[in-house]
């Protein structure tokens, strides 16, 4: 049995840090023999701090030996402006040569100021109650049929074009536009889609909805398949790590992705589904879902934004690009996505529904189309068309955005000004 005699109190004394309960139980478990060697008392602390320093500082010389042949401004040598100070006027949205680590002088005043607005609006998913949705959605007779596919069609898309947009960012846009406030913008937007498919998952999950069917949608079902797919068609060329822009040809390519992506597929791909939405939000059915697409929407009007202002600055910097021939191949390409966004209104709202119905939607897209043709300065293609959901510019309009979610945008400003 252990007793407190056992213990060898002349360790105690040389080794204050040790534990007590090894020497304790090897002690006890093997009495001690005349001809037993004891253990070597340990070096004094002090020796045994100086061999650690010494150690210690061997290794910092080493590491310190290695650095004497580093390179001040590695890779800095393949450009034109070398590790010079940046000036305003070296930089370019496209193929610039000046030092991309150099996020001042600013030239694009407003891509910063865009980048410090996402910021000031950041929300999260979870601070959504959904609980009056998910009442709904369980009950037998809460919500018709149509209402059903209309909210599953929405987040079949939603689920995964949030996903095809935010890896066109990262994987190819970010790479090929050469300016640091764009790219501080590019890097908050794709946290911002990053929330939105955490959006989703979270409507899903919520409403227990077969994660299975939403997010194979995109695979699955056709109008939904073909959006996802003619993003995807315009992502692939300039996805390729070897994809470099710096000819008219290749110039051309990347505008031709920043216009699918920005003007038709966060322009237009989004419209139905937030117009359906909402739409059901404001007859006080699917809050939760619908103050989540609020909120994503109103991220959304400044992605488009940006993009315009990145389109639009580009077409100025190369005027070269923007030919009669190409204007005439990037109509067509607003004209495809709008074909393709009312047939998806179609397939998902076949009977009018919540005070609308397909040809209501179409005219609207038709109107949104217009609006984007001209937003990057490109004609009218439909006449004759107006807005029937008014309602919707005025949720879109920033100004009254604002005010419309001023509770929580202040609460993140207070929030950012805490002091710990
Ligand atoms: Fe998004
Ligand atoms: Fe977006």
């Amino acid at each position: 049995m252990l007793s407190w005699d056992d213990y060898d109190e002349s360790q105690e004394s040389s080794t204050p840090n040790k534990a007590p309960e090894q020497p304790q139980s090897v002690q006890a478990t093997k009495p001690q023999a005349a001809n037993v060697v004891k253990p070597k008392a340990p070096a004094p602390k002090a020796d045994v701090d100086a061999n650690v320093k010494a150690s210690e500082d061997k290794a910092l010389e080493k590491a310190q030996a290695s650095l004497k042949n580093l390179d001040v401004a590695p890779g800095l040598e393949e450009l034109e402006m070398g590790a010079k100070r940046v000036q305003v006027d070296e930089k370019a949205m496209i193929n610039c040569r000046a030092d991309l680590n150099q996020l001042v002088p600013f030239k694009y005043d407003w891509a910063w100021q865009k980048y410090l607005d996402g910021c000031a609006n950041h929300w999260m998913p979870q601070e959504i109650n959904m609980t009056a949705d998910v009442a709904l959605w369980k009950s037998a007779d809460g919500l018709t049929e149509d209402e059903r596919r209309l909210v599953m069609r929405s987040l079949g898309y939603f689920s995964t074009a949030d996903s095809l947009v935010a890896n066109n960012l990262v994987l190819a846009i970010y790479r090929l536009v050469t300016n640091p406030e764009c790219r501080q913008y590019i890097l908050r937007q794709a946290f911002e889609e990053a929330i939105h498919t955490h959006a989703y998952q979270y409507c899903v999950e919520s409403l227990s909805m077969d994660e299975g069917e939403v997010f194979n949608m995109y695979r699955e079902i056709p109008s939904v398949a073909k959006k996802a797919a003619w993003s995807l068609k315009h992502t692939k060329e300039i996805s390729d790590p070897t994809f470099t822009t710096g000819t008219e040809e290749t110039d051309r390519i990347l505008l031709k992705n920043l216009i699918a992506f920005y003007v038709v597929t966060e322009g237009i791909f989004f419209y139905c589904g937030f117009c359906q939405i909402l739409s059901m939000g404001r007859r006080n059915k699917m809050t939760g879902v619908s103050e989540q697409f609020q909120y994503i929407l109103r991220d959304e009007s400044m992605h488009l934004n940006f993009g315009i202002d990145v389109i639009n600055q580009i077409k100025l910097e190369n005027p070269n690009l923007w030919t009669a021939e190409f204007q005439e191949e990037v109509t067509q390409m607003i004209l495809e996505g709008t074909a393709l966004e009312i047939q998806f209104a179609k397939e998902s709202m076949p009977r009018g529904i919540l005070g609308m119905n397909a040809n209501m939607m179409e005219e609207y897209l038709k109107f949104i189309a217009n609006r984007r043709l001209t937003q990057i300065g490109l004609p009218e293609q439909f006449s004759n068309v107006s807005n029937p959901f008014p309602w919707m510019s005025e949720i879109m309009d920033l100004r009254k955005e604002k005010n419309f979610f001023e509770t929580r945008v202040i609460e993140y400003q207070t929030g950012g000004a805490l002091s710990w």
